[in-house]
């Protein structure tokens, strides 16, 4: 007869149905079940605190991202509705005009937000960028004046207004800042379409009344192309740039342009009747610490209304780290400093009316578009 295999259960101990002594190792593993068992069976005791994952770098907002994106490496994917694009503005949903809803209708404004360690990515990136800063300043005219006589020469192959689009406002798949973090807009079209949206709100409400609109260091004439498309009647538009490229450009397209240098303005700038609007776009961004004589200059010529779609510095909190990489980055590059500081000392003293003051969108290393709109009290 063959030797059955040997079924041992604790406690009892059978060869092919025949009884026989447990192992003497029996009891002792019983003991260590037990043991083990209690060992880990928590129920009844205290629990520990949830260990705390969230990350203390300020990007990491919630635990539950953070554990998710370390996780899967996943990002989450939003889309930006109407009521996001009025807050976006700074403005309530029922004051959000109609041309910025249609905008708003037909684009895709979905973006993945970085969250975790795809935030932390993009700060170490930006971060290194830093090392490579150019700075600002008259010295780079001659840059300009490339870059735009570079712009009329593809609008003037093409005819096509999309081209006067500059060269840092193409569309691409790239990462913006966004209400303290980054996102990577789905579509290539997401910051040309929010610039969209703000142009035709300044068209449509700060702009609206003016008989006379000036845009300072207008570059292409872009924005003043599209200022024109929401006009419902008369108005003159003149686009002031130091670069001879821009202003032939700019008169080219319909409009009246000037040269102008902003650090030593001229009183022959533009008429500015009762009404007129003056408009700078990332121009005054370029001046540094040196925009006191356009300052005076408007003082003088006394707008009814100024807008402003600037980067302003004072607006950062560069106790956070994604503010602080933009906060290092906007002074390496001698950015406007002292501006809104400046406005707001005036606004104090009596002098001037701060209107709205929105931060909307950044590009990757900066807030470059926040609105401020002022005018003289
Ligand atoms: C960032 S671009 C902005 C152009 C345009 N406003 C836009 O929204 O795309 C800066 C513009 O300011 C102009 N600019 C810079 N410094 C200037 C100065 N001192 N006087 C006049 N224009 C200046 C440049 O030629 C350029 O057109």
């Amino acid at each position: 007869m063959t030797e059955g295999f040997e079924v041992v259960i604790p406690g009892r101990a059978e060869t092919n149905g025949t009884a026989r002594r447990p192992p003497e190792a029996a009891p002792d593993a019983l003991a260590l079940l037990g043991a083990y068992r209690d060992e880990h069976d928590d129920r009844d005791r205290p629990q520990p605190e949830p260990e705390d994952h969230r990350c203390r770098c300020g990007l990491c907002r919630d635990a539950d991202a953070y554990l998710r994106d370390v996780v899967r490496g996943t990002l989450t994917e939003r889309v930006l509705t109407v009521a996001d694009v009025a807050a976006l503005l700074g403005i309530a949903e029922s004051a959000l005009p109609d041309a910025c809803r249609a905008i708003v209708a037909g684009a895709d404004l979905r973006y993945e937000v970085a969250t975790g360690m795809a935030a932390h990515t993009e700060i170490v990136a930006a971060a290194q960028r830093l090392a490579t800063c150019e700075p600002v300043g008259p010295h780079r005219q001659p840059e300009w004046d490339a870059g735009w006589a570079d712009v009329a020469a593809r609008y003037r192959a093409t005819g096509n207004p999309a081209t006067l689009l500059p060269q840092y406002v193409q569309p691409a798949h790239r990462v913006l800042r966004f209400r303290g973090q980054y996102i990577w807009p789905v579509s290539p079209e997401f910051e040309p379409t929010i610039l969209t949206v703000i142009q035709a709100w300044y068209a449509t409400t700060w702009l609206k009344d003016a008989p006379v609109v000036c845009e300072f260091g207008c570059g292409p004439g872009h924005n003043l192309a599209a200022f024109a498309r929401h006009r419902v009647r008369s108005v003159r538009y003149f686009g002031l740039d130091w670069s001879l490229a821009a202003v032939a450009l700019v008169r080219e397209i319909g409009f009246e342009g000037r040269l102008w240098d902003l650090r030593a303005p001229t009183a022959a700038a533009a008429p500015m009747p009762f009404g007129a609007a003056v408009v700078t776009c990332g121009a005054l961004e370029q001046l540094g610490a040196d925009w006191r004589p356009f300052f005076d200059y408007l003082a003088r010529a006394r707008p009814a209304v100024v807008v402003h779609l600037e980067p302003f510095v004072e607006l950062y909190d560069p106790t956070q780290l994604f503010d602080f990489v933009a906060d290092y980055y906007h002074r390496a590059r001698g950015y406007l400093a002292g501006y809104l500081t400046h406005l707001r000392e005036q606004e104090q003293a009596g002098a001037v009316e701060i209107l709205h003051l929105a931060k909307h969108l950044g590009s990757r290393d900066h807030d470059g578009w926040t609105t401020c709109v002022w005018r003289f009290r």
